[in-house]
Parts: structure tokens; sequence; C-alpha cells
């Protein structure tokens, strides 16, 4: 599996674990805290009329806290700018409104978190951007959706709740050869597993609610872009639209993002396990984890990630109720939405998440039950299931 990622020139020589710890927490230049302070301010005093100490004049435009998380970000992606959002939606908002005009189509992928689904179909096509769905594990298929006017192909890898795997440097070349931005939703591996600016994209978007954080306890979306004239124009469109992150949620993204490398192993370590046990168990009857040589983009994966993380699909006997009946069994396994944290977390996507795609291309199956597996004892974890599924 590929860890060039581990010590690129991006990151100044150091290693991912280094970078995660030190970019953009810079000791504090007052006191020398280790830990950036949350500047928990909306405005900041003036040397004279325009006369900004250290560029800072009112919060929305930049806060101290907020760049300390930019920077980070900007650096664990192999990037030159990082934005960070109130949540990852305000993020993709920014982003479509930044790149796309009224006349535009945009490639979309057939699976995908519901509530990206829901802002391409019902917010952002009412301003006359039109859009096509493709299968972006397929290459083909994504240069079959390509119009004259397409100007972003958009990828999440791996995918909301299915677990797809798109080649990156695959759809990359497609998207350079169409005068299209390539955009990819890393969310699912993060920058520790996967890093698409490498690989060619020119967007990367995250929820930094999932494993940014990693702690449940926030709400956050990030930009973070190598073409520093695309930094810029999202930069000044991230001020004009105003969903930035607040200094808290800054404060603990960056907070989380110091453990990210340790907790993705150990995401990805019991997430085989529960994928192995899965796969043997008589109740089910498909698992969707990449890491299983069956996953038909097992060989993309080992490719373009580090290792397949903490999330597991799977589908069981008896049809929908079925479904719905595992999870409200599951004890340590929390029925929830949301994903990433460092408790597992158990949904139907049908019912939850992916409610809003229901009738769409973007479909779910009735019986598909997802699992977001956290870093517990993995023998607790698989009991836990087993109990589920009776
Ligand atoms: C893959 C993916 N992208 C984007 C989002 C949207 O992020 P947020 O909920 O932080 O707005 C989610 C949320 O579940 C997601 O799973």
């Amino acid at each position: 599996m590929s860890d060039t990622h581990n010590s690129q020139n991006a990151h100044g020589g150091h290693g991912f674990e280094t970078v995660a710890i030190h970019a953009g927490n810079t000791a504090d230049p007052l006191t020398g805290a280790v830990v950036p302070p949350i500047y928990q301010v909306s405005t900041y005093k003036q040397d004279g009329v325009g006369g900004l100490r250290g560029g800072y004049e009112y919060s929305r435009s930049a806060n101290p806290t907020r760049t300390a998380l930019e920077e980070n970000l900007a650096a664990l992606e192999g990037g030159r700018q990082g934005l960070a959002f109130a949540s990852g939606l305000a993020a993709e908002d920014c982003l479509l409104r930044t790149l796309l005009s009224p006349g535009d189509h945009v490639v979309i992928p057939n699976d995908a978190y519901g509530g990206t689904f829901r802002l391409f179909a019902k917010v952002v096509s009412r301003w006359g951007v039109e859009w096509s769905v493709a299968d972006t594990s397929d290459p083909a298929s994504v240069r079959a959706a390509l119009t004259p006017k397409t100007k972003v192909i958009w990828v999440e890898t791996p995918s909301n709740p299915l677990l797809g795997i798109t080649d990156i440097a695959a759809v990359a070349q497609v998207a350079r050869e169409a005068g299209a931005r390539l955009v990819v939703d890393n969310t699912f591996a993060s920058p520790y597993l996967q890093q698409p600016l490498a690989l060619g994209a020119d967007v990367v978007v995250h929820s930094l609610t999932k494993y940014m954080g990693g702690h449940s306890d926030v709400v956050g979306g990030a930009l973070i872009v190598a073409d520093p004239a695309l930094g810029d124009e999202l930069a000044y469109h991230q001020n004009a639209m105003g969903a930035v992150a607040g200094p808290m949620d800054a404060w603990l993204v960056l907070r989380g993002i110091k453990t990210l490398p340790v907790r993705m192993d150990r995401h990805s370590e019991n997430a085989t396990k529960v994928a192995d046990m899965l796969s043997r168990h008589a109740r089910v009857t498909r698992v969707l984890y990449p890491g299983l040589p069956e996953h038909p983009g097992h060989e993309v994966a080992a490719k373009q990630m580090k290792a397949f993380g903490g999330m597991v699909s799977f589908q069981v006997e008896g049809g929908e109720e079925a479904a719905v009946a595992v999870c409200d069994r599951a004890k340590l396994f929390t029925l929830g939405e949301s994903l990433g944290g460092v408790e597992s977390l158990i949904e139907h996507p049908g019912r939850m998440t992916h409610a809003s795609v229901a009738g769409s291309a973007l479909e779910v199956p009735s019986d598909l039950v997802r699992l977001s597996v956290g870093i517990e004892s993995a023998d607790d974890l698989l009991a836990d299931l087993q109990q589920a599924l009776g």
C-alpha cells in the first residue's frame, strides 16, 4: 500500500504524524502556551485606522484559532491553502457557488452522502446548474457523462454508504482532458490514509465533523486546494458568504487532528476484524469494505490508500425489517447518524442518513446497515455485532 505521503516535501520533510501535531500549532507569542488559544473574539483593536495586527480585523474574515486549523489542514493535505467552515455542507456550498455559474454542468457520483446529493438536486440545480450521475468507480462512465459545459467532477472515495472506490488519478486524467475541476470528498479516508491533491485532484472537501474532529463533539467542514488563485477566490467567497468555523470549533478540530494517525490505524484494524467476522456470518449476505480482497475496488484502494479506514457496510438476510432490527439490538454500537468518532456507531442509511436520496439514482439498498467502527476493544465490538445479528 502507498505510504508516499508519510514524508512529503509539502510537509517540509517531516512525517505525517509530526505535521498533524505541529503544523499551525506554533507556541502563542504572548505567553508561550504550547496549544493555540481559543480566540473567542469578534473584532480586533487597530493601531490607528487600518493598522491591523497580524492582518486581523474581524473574525468572519480571519480568526487566529481558525488560521491555525487552516494552516494545519493545508499541510496535512499537501495543499497551498486550507479553509475551515461551519460544516461540511457549508464548505461544499461555498465551493459550488465559487466554481459554478448558471448553465454549467456537474458530474456527481451514483453513491455519495445524501446531503451532498440534496445540495446538488434541490439547491444548486435551482439556479440553473445541470448535473448528471455517473459511476465514478468506472472512469469510462465519468467520461460518458461529460458535456461541453462540465466544470466539475465530484468524487467521494470511499463513498458513503456503499464504500465504493474511485481511482482518483484516473478520474483526474478525465477531468484534465475535459477542462473540468476534480473535487474529492476525503471525509471517509482522511489525509492520513489518502492524499487526493497528490493524485491530481484540484480540491479536497472534508466534513471535519467526522475523523478529523474524531470525538463526535463538533460540526465543521473544510476545503483544501493546491492552486493559490483558486485559494484566493474561495477565501473571498468564504468571507462574502460567511459560513466560517467558529474559534471553539476550530480549536476542537485542531485538537482532534493531533491523534488522527493513531486513531485511523486503530479504526482500520478494528474495521478489518469486523469485516472479516461479518463476511463469515450466516445472516450477512454481503459485506462492503474495501479491505476485503473480493471488494471490486480493493486493488485501487490498496494503491491509493495507506489502510482501508473504519467504515463498514453490510446487507442482511430478511430485508429492511431485519436490518432495522440489527440496528435496534446493538448496544455498544450506538444507534445514531454521523461517523468517524472514537465510539462505534450503527445506522440504517435508507431510513436515516440517506433518506434524502430515496427514489433517486442514489437510492441505497433497504437491507443495508452502516457501521462506523470505533477504537474500543475489537472483541467487545465483535461480540456486540454477533448478539445484534441474533
Ligand atoms: C462523506 C460526507 N461528506 C460531507 C458530509 C457533510 O458534512 P457535515 O455534516 O459536516 O455538513 C458528510 C456528513 O455526513 C459526509 O458523510
